[in-house]
């Protein structure tokens, strides 16, 4: 009796698991049926010609640092990324209505996106999962810390305005093979940007704007989408540290004429002030890139104040200090 009851579970659970389609996992072993490893391997499509369309949405979730004398610019971007895979669908109502799944990423094949300006290898940890959708799309979410370089000019430090360029493109496929394209235009994801935006360090993101050309890599034509993000300096912290002293040590210099020249006290003066400029001198050497092609207006400022001086301390012939450069 007991063994009967026992045998007609076994029969109600199997039953139950063959026939209903009601779970993620049938519909997973639908989908990878044993032995079904080859879906890593090429790019998904039924005729070789057709080229894959990646679509691509990027944010820029933090600016979180722009250092000129790197020429380096750290970013915190999400990355969106949808196409399709033409050798997976289902019908909805074979399956309770399940609509998409999501599968570890190592199972299915995924775009080799990668960014022509990163220097460094990105350390933020890649989304194990993409989601796959009945009708072959497949999305995949992401989020990268992104280290490139980034050409910047700071002759106008402070008031200066910066344009990083993030270069999207295929690490291998031609653009025959695969082509990029954008969600929606420059000003919604701008907009998005905005909005999402966290940390900016010193900068103002001003506009991102998107171009989709095809370069020509080494013989090999391959689709590109250029992010190119326009940020202004927050220049009003400089403009305390910096140019007020400048100013101030200039209405000094100015005061000392009026010290009479008998007695030290005239050099003691002006040897003070030029120290101070000096070290002021010093402070923005290290904050300006030394790669730039063009000297920063103020550096230059601080500079011939200098030089000025270091002309007056030869003529009045009666110490020599060195001025940096
Ligand atoms: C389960 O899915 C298969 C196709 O994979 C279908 O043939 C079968 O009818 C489905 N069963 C139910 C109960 O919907
Ligand atoms: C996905 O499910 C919808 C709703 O059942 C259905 O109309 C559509 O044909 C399905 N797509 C595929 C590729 O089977
Ligand atoms: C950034 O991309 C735009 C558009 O492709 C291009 O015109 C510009 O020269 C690029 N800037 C740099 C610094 O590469
Ligand atoms: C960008 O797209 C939005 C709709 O998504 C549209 O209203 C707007 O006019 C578009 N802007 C440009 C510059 O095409
Ligand atoms: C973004 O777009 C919405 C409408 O779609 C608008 O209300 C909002 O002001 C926009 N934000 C910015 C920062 O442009
Ligand atoms: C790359 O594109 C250019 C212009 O569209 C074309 O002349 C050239 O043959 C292409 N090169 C390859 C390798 O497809």
């Amino acid at each position: 009796m007991m063994l009967a009851g026992f045998v007609f579970l076994l029969l109600l659970t199997d039953g139950e698991s063959s026939n209903s389609n009601c779970t993620y996992r049938q519909l997973f072993t639908r989908l990878y049926p044993k032995g079904k490893g080859q879906n890593t391997m090429t790019r998904p499509v039924t005729i070789h010609t057709t080229p894959t369309e990646v679509m691509l949405d990027v944010l820029i979730y933090a600016i979180l640092d722009l250092n000129e004398k790197d020429q380096k610019f750290v970013s915190y971007v999400w990355i969106d990324m949808h196409w399709k895979d033409e050798y997976i669908s289902w019908n909805e109502e074979d399956f309770c209505g399940i609509d998409k799944i999501l599968i570890p990423t190592k199972q299915l094949w995924m775009p080799d996106l990668t960014i022509e300006e990163m220097t460094e290898k990105d350390k933020a940890s890649a989304s194990p999962y993409l989601t796959v959708f009945n009708d072959s799309e497949v999305w995949l979410r992401n989020d990268m810390l992104v280290i490139s370089t980034c050409k910047m000019n700071v002759y106008k430090f402070p008031f200066d305005i910066q344009s990083c360029n993030l270069s999207f493109k295929s690490a291998m496929y031609s653009d025959e093979e695969m082509q990029f394209f954008q969600i929606g235009n420059s000003s919604r994801s701008t907009n998005w940007t905005l909005t999402m935006i966290r940390s900016q360090s010193e900068w103002l993101l001003i506009n991102m704007d998107i171009t989709n050309t095809i370069v020509d890599n080494f013989g090999l034509n391959q689709s590109m989408l250029v992010y190119t993000i326009h940020m202004k300096r927050r220049y009003v912290l400089y403009i305390v540290n910096f140019m007020l002293p400048i100013l101030f040590f200039l209405g000094l210099d100015l005061a000392s004429f009026l010290i009479s020249d008998s007695g030290g006290e005239k050099l003691g003066f002006k040897v003070t002030v030029l120290l101070a400029v000096t070290v002021m001198q010093l402070i923005l050497n290290e904050i300006l890139p030394s790669s730039s092609d063009r000297i920063p207006l103020i550096g230059k400022e601080a500079q011939s104040h200098c030089t000025a001086y270091e002309q007056e301390q030869h003529m009045l012939n009666q110490c020599v200090v060195i001025c940096p450069h």
